[in-house]
């Protein structure tokens, strides 16, 4: 199967929410199945107005994704800008795409809701999105929950244009979301997100880190009393854990006598060693930035072959350019 998955570069470091709802997944999936995965830059500019940070935050996702085990030798590993093809297939798209569909979309309505202000490029996100999967057949997209509408959004884009154009020219994409991991919470308990900052950056300096996992909300009760496992702190904390680990420490949180301080100190240290060898990892290839532009001008190599047919076929349905007649 082809399996496709895109991050935003929009900080220096992804994480710890990025690496459990999804890097983690992406990473397993390359044993089985061709993988591609890209840095969408031209997503981030509906949200980063500075070249110069659009550029380092790319190089940053990069290093992440292959100290985490992304393997160039098996997988493609590109920006999103290096195969510009994906925007012409976004215009197509558009054509079929309903504004009431778009209108609907959650982030679309969130960041409206917040005041911010909107553009198009916000509004059509969903719909380059839907390009990203559809250009290159993509059957399975490894995504955190809250990526679940755009996967259905591109599915009926996908449905749209083949109704219009031909039931061969693009594949239904299906969302991989494995349940146990769906939702990482941040340090407030909502959803871990770079915008709600609330995140712990599994590469970031140390005191930054401990920072962060000792400033984890909890609830105010003593150390004698039973606590609600259901809490940020225990949920972040059974990420590192066994099942069998976590079933004790949850017992005897519930029981009472486990104090809040005793269970930070602990995740910091598990957290800090989980990551060790991908910290290693990154700090040497960070030293040979020439090496990680050779990986992601090879990935967008090899995407754009895939790319490009599909592309081609749709030109050709939909009887642009001179056509082969
Ligand atoms: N919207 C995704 C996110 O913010 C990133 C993304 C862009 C993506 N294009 C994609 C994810 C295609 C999967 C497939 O997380």
């Amino acid at each position: 199967m082809r399996v496709l998955s895109g991050v935003q570069p929009s900080g220096d470091y992804l994480h710890v929410g990025n690496y459990f709802g999804a890097l983690r997944q992406q990473v397993e999936l390359q044993d089985e199945h061709q993988v591609l995965l890209f840095i969408a830059d031209y997503h981030s500019m509906t949200s980063v107005r500075d070249g110069a940070r659009r550029r380092a935050y790319t190089r940053a996702v990069a290093l992440d994704y292959l100290a985490c085990g992304v393997d160039p030798e098996r997988s493609l590993l590109y920006r999103q800008s290096d195969v510009p093809e994906v925007c012409e297939l976004a215009w197509m798209l558009s054509t079929v795409t309903p504004m009431g569909l778009l209108e609907r979309a959650h982030a679309y309505k969130d960041r409206v809701a917040q005041g911010q202000p909107s553009d198009h490029g916000l509004f059509a996100y969903p719909v380059l999105q839907a390009a990203d999967i559809l250009l290159y057949r993509a059957e399975l997209v490894p995504v955190g929950q809250d990526q679940k509408q755009h996967l259905e959004m591109a599915r009926d884009m996908a449905q749209r244009f083949n109704h219009a154009y031909g039931e061969h020219l693009l594949v239904l994409p299906e969302p991989f979301i494995p349940e146990e991991v769906a939702v990482v919470p941040g340090t407030d308990g909502r959803k871990m997100s770079k915008s709600y900052g609330n995140a712990i950056a599994m590469f970031a300096e140390e005191k930054e880190i401990k920072k962060a996992v000792m400033g984890i909300v909890t609830d105010s009760r003593p150390v004698e009393a039973p606590k609600d496992t259901s809490q940020a702190l225990f949920q972040l904390w059974a990420l590192f854990a066994t099942a069998a680990e976590r079933e004790e420490l949850f017992e005897r949180a519930r029981a009472g006598g486990l104090g809040y301080g005793e269970v930070k100190k602990d995740l910091l240290a598990r957290l800090l060693a989980f990551f060790e060898p991908m910290r290693a990892r990154r700090a040497e290839l960070a030293a040979h930035p020439k090496r990680v532009e050779e990986i992601l001008a090879e990935g967008a190599h090899r995407a754009r072959a895939i790319g490009r047919p599909v592309l081609e076929a749709c030109r050709e349905a939909t009887g642009l350019g001179a056509g082969r007649g």
